[in-house]
C-alpha cells in the first residue's frame, strides 16, 4: 500500500483504539510536552499547540508507521494536508452527538460547550471529505479491522480510486468508486467462480475487461426486458453452468441489469453473492447501492423483488464515456434527486451545473448509503430516496416501460413533487435544470393524467388507501410519509401535461 493507512476524523471517532499498534499523534504529543493536551492548552494557548502538533504530526507522517492516528484539529495545517497525498487517508465517521457522548467529561479542551462542540464538527467535516480517499460510519470496535483488506488495496488501485464502506442492517461491503477499475480484482469482489450478468449493448463494451470469467449471460437490454422471463432466462443459465454458493454474481450493466442479476442472486438457491459493477449514471449514483433487487410486472413497476446486499460495488467512471447522451440525461434526474435530498455543496455544485463526474457519483453514494445506514427496508427515512418516484414509477406503468427512461418518468416526477411541496421557485429551479440536461419536463399529451394518478394507487408504500409521499420544503430538508389531496395530485400531473 502506498505509505501509511492514516485514520482521520473528529474527536472520540474511536480513531486511536481502530486497531492494534496505532501510531496515536495525541498520545505523541503528550510524551512530547510532558503533559496532557488540556494543561498545554490551558497554559499555552491553541496557537501554540498547533504549532507543537503539527510538528509532531509530521514527522509521525514520515515514520513509516503502517498506521498512524491524527488528533482531530491537525488537519487544520496545510503542511499536514499536503503531506497526507503520500499516505491513505481514511476518514471515520462519527455524529456530533455521539462524539459529544464520547467527549463530555473528559479532557479534551474544546469539549466543554456543546453549541460550540457541534459548530465545529460541521466546521471539520468538509475538511476531513476532502482529504479522505476512504470514508468509514461511526465504527463499531471492530470496524476499521474488518475494512482493513478493502482499505490496503486502495494503495494498488488507480490514482483517485475513493471507498466507502457501507453498512446497514442487512450487512456492510465495501463500495470503490474510479476510474479504470472496472475489471481490477478489489477485496469484496466475490469468492470463487465469477458469472457476469450483463446486457447486449454493455458486454460488447465491457465485458472483456471483467478478469476471472467463468460464464457470462446476456440479456437483452432495457426496461422492457426486466421481467421473469428474463430473470428465467439466468437462472436456468447459471444452474445449466453449475453455479453453486462458493461462486458469486457479477452484475455488469445499468439499473435494469443490477436489479435484475441482483434478484437472480437473491433467489438463486435462496441466494449467492452478487458484485455490481455499475455502468450508467443511474446505478453509478443510486441503484448499485443498498440492495434493492427485482424485476417489474405488466401491471406495476418493481413489483417482485428481495432485499439482497451486494458483496461490493465498483463503480468505475470511465464506464459512463460510452454512455449515449439520452441514458446521461436521464441519469441526471437521479443525482438532482439525490442533491435535492442531501442539500448542502452537493445541491450546490449541481444547481450550478457541475459536471457528472467522479466526485458528484462519491457524494451521491455517501448519501445514498447514509440514508440505508438509518433505514434498510424502507420503514421509515429509506423513503425519501423515493422522491419523485410515485409519480414517475406510475408514468412508467401507465407507458409500458416503453415511453420514458426511468430518469425521464423520475425527471417528471420530481416537477410534480415540487409542485405538491408547494415550492414553486425550486419548481422552477429543478425545471429549468432538467431542461438543460434536455429532460423532459413535459408529459406527452397522449398520456391521461387520471391513469397515472390511478397508478399511483399501486406504489408498493401505500398503507391503506393512502400513498404517502416524499416533499421538499428545501434543498436538504425533505419529509416522507406526507398526505396529499387526491385533487392536489390531479391537478399537479396535469400541470405537467399543459407546462
Ligand atoms: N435498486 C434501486 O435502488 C434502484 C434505484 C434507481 C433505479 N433503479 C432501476 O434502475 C433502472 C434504470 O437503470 P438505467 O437508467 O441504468 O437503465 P438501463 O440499465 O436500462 O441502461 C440504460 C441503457 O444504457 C445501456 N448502457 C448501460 N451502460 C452503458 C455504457 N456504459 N455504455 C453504453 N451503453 C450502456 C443499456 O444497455 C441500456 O440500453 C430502472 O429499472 C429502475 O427501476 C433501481
Amino acid at each position: 500500500m502506498a505509505g501509511s493507512l492514516v485514520l482521520v476524523g473528529f474527536m472520540g471517532a474511536g480513531k486511536s483504539s481502530a486497531l492494534p499498534d496505532v501510531l496515536d499523534t495525541d498520545a505523541l504529543l503528550e510524551d512530547q510536552l510532558q503533559m496532557s493536551i488540556a494543561s498545554f492548552f490551558a497554559a499555552y494557548g491553541e496557537a501554540k499547540f498547533r504549532r507543537r502538533e503539527e510538528s509532531v504530526v509530521l514527522r509521525a507522517l514520515r515514520s513509516g508507521a503502517p498506521v498512524v492516528a491524527l488528533g482531530g484539529g491537525s488537519l487544520g495545517s496545510q503542511a499536514v494536508r499536503e503531506a497526507l497525498r503520500e499516505h491513505t487517508v481514511a476518514w471515520l465517521g462519527v455524529s456530533a452527538e455521539t462524539a459529544w457522548e464520547r467527549a463530555v467529561g473528559g479532557d479534551r479542551p474544546l469539549a466543554s460547550d456543546r453549541d460550540a462542540f457541534t459548530a465545529l464538527h460541521a466546521e471539520r467535516e468538509p475538511v476531513y471529505a476532502a482529504v479522505a480517499d476512504a470514508f468509514l460510519p461511526e465504527a463499531d470496535p471492530g470496524l476499521v479491522q474488518r475494512a482493513l483488506s478493502a482499505l490496503r488495496a486502495l494503495g494498488g488501485a488507480p490514482a483517485g480510486t475513493k471507498l466507502v464502506w457501507a453498512r446497514s442492517a442487512g450487512g456492510e461491503y465495501p463500495v470503490y468508486v474510479g476510474r479504470g477499475i472496472a475489471g481490477s480484482v478489489l477485496p469484496g469482489a466475490g469468492d470463487g467462480r465469477a458469472f457476469l450478468v450483463t446486457d447486449e449493448h454493455v458486454g460488447p463494451l465491457y465485458a472483456a475487461r471483467m478478469r476471472g470469467t467463468h460464464h457470462a449471460i446476456t440479456i437483452a437490454a432495457g426496461e422492457e426486458h426486466k421481467t421473469l422471463q428474463s430473470a428465467e432466462q439466468v437462472w436456468r443459465e447459471l444452474a445449466r453452468e453449475g453455479m453453486g454458493h462458493g461462486d458469486h454474481v457479477v452484475a455488469l450493466g445499468g439499473g435494469v441489469v443490477g436489479d435484475l442479476a441482483g434478484f437472480c442472486a437473491a433467489t438463486y438457491q435462496r441466494g449467492v453473492a452478487v458484485v455490481q459493477v455499475p455502468t450508467t449514471v443511474v446505478a453509478q449514483v443510486d441503484s448499485a447501492y443498498g440492495g434493492k433487487t427485482g424485476v417489474d410486472l405488466p401491471e406495476a413497476k418493481n413489483y417482485v423483488g428481495a432485499y439482497h446486499q451486494p458483496s461490493a460495488v465498483i463503480a468505475d467512471v470511465d464506464t459512463l464515456t460510452t454512455l449515449p447522451p439520452a441514458e446521461h440525461a436521464a441519469g441526471f434526474a437521479e443525482v438532482l434527486k439525490t442533491a435535492l435530498i442531501a442539500g448542502g455543496s452537493l445541491w450546490e455544485r449541481v444547481s450550478c451545473g457541475a459536471a457528472l463526474d467522479e466526485r458528484v457519483v462519491l457524494d451521491c453514494a455517501r448519501t445514498k448509503l447514509e440514508v440505508v445506514a438509518a433505514d434498510e427496508r424502507d420503514g421509515g427515512l429509506r423513503q425519501v430516496l423515493n422522491l419523485g418516484h410515485t409519480v414517475g414509477h406510475a408514468i412508467e406503468t401507465v407507458t409500458a416501460y416503453r415511453r420514458y427512461r426511468h430518469g425521464e418518468a423520475v425527471a417528471l416526477g420530481l416537477l410534480a413533487a415540487l409542485r405538491l411541496s408547494d415550492a414553486g421557485e425550486l419548481r422552477e429551479q429543478v425545471s429549468e435544470l432538467l431542461a438543460a440536461a434536455e429532460l423532459p419536463t413535459r408529459l406527452d399529451g397522449a398520456v391521461a393524467a387520471e391513469a397515472v394518478v390511478a397508478a399511483t394507487r399501486l406504489d408498493k408504500k401505500r398503507r391503506g388507501d393512502e400513498v404517502p409521499f416524499v416533499l421538499v420544503a428545501a434543498p436538504g430538508d425533505v419529509r416522507f410519509g406526507e398526505r396529499v389531496a387526491s385533487d392536489a395530485l390531479l391537478a399537479a400531473v396535469t400541470e405537467l401535461r399543459a407546462t
